[in-house]
């Protein structure tokens, strides 16, 4: 309560004013339902996302728990998981061992995983982050969306630095892309709720997305891909390709060039 009643307090007379006038999206009204908030007093929640308010965010089909230490997942992102489970489809790949960098949620490792389990194929999956919090949350949806969380790997680690020598058919990455000069140009929605250490992907976008092609020869398998979602404004030129990989793009549902595909040079 106490929150509450000193938040307005600590915003300057514009922001209230502006605070004030928030319209909630047929989508929010109906989130907030679905999760028995319908009457919520908008001059308290400021540009607070929805998802953060109930806990919860939808994505591939399934119900994920989120808070202040992960980034609500996106609806374009969930093509890396579509991508994903056609690929080991088509390769007939029979017991698939997937790593997802930078998991924030688990939201990408775990919808293959709960994919994978429809079809009755074994799999192995790591899911990393730098974020302690967020692999907690993460372990936790592991729990809720998989009725049994098995060969299911959390691991604390700065991309691949401490994963162990494996080889990987998939690797999965939604690391921050964001050029640190655009931050200050995001919808508030975004940069005063959402974790900064999900959005900064150093000055030009490219520095976590780099180091972690130039981890992927040691990590990927002969037949595997690697699936990793990359900023609008960047191009196949905007990264440093190892010499031994190859690298396509892909579109996502909004016809915009969201995913690089990396595999290992034939
Ligand atoms: C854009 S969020 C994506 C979260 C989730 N995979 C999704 O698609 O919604 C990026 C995640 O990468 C993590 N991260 C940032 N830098 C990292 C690094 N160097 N190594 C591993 N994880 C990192 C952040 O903590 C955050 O959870």
């Amino acid at each position: 309560m106490e929150n509450r009643s000193a938040l307005p307090n600590t915003l300057s007379p514009l922001h209230k004013k502006r605070i004030q006038k928030r319209v909630l999206t047929p989508y929010e009204i109906n989130h907030l339902r679905k999760y028995g908030l319908p009457q919520i007093d908008l001059s308290t929640i400021g540009e607070k996302p929805v998802e953060y308010i109930t806990g919860h965010a939808e994505f591939y089909g399934l119900d994920f728990l989120v808070n202040s230490s992960v980034l609500i997942p996106r609806l374009e992102s969930e093509m890396i998981v579509r991508l994903a489970v056609n690929y080991i489809q088509k390769e007939e790949l029979a017991h698939p061992s997937i790593a997802d960098i930078g998991t924030g949620s688990g939201c990408l490792g775990l919808s293959v995983a709960a994919s994978l389990v429809k079809q009755n194929t074994p799999y192995t999956i790591y899911l990393s982050d730098t974020s302690v919090p967020a692999l907690n949350l993460a372990r936790e949806n592991a729990g809720r969306i998989l009725s049994s969380p098995v060969n299911l790997f959390f691991q604390e680690s700065h991309l691949m630095d401490d994963y162990p020598r494996i080889k990987f058919d998939i690797i999965l990455a939604n690391l921050p892309y964001i050029p640190s000069k655009n931050i200050t140009k995001l919808p508030r929605s975004v940069r005063d709720f959402e974790p900064l250490s999900a959005l900064n992907g150093g000055p030009d976008g490219t520095t976590v997305i780099n180091r972690l092609l130039s981890q992927i020869p040691q990590y990927i398998s002969d037949r595997g891909i690697a699936i990793i979602e990359i900023d609008d404004t960047h191009d196949l030129n905007s990264f440093s390709l190892p010499e031994k990989l190859q690298a396509s793009l892909t579109r996502d549902l909004f016809d915009v060039p969201r995913f690089l595909i990396v595999s290992l040079k034939v």
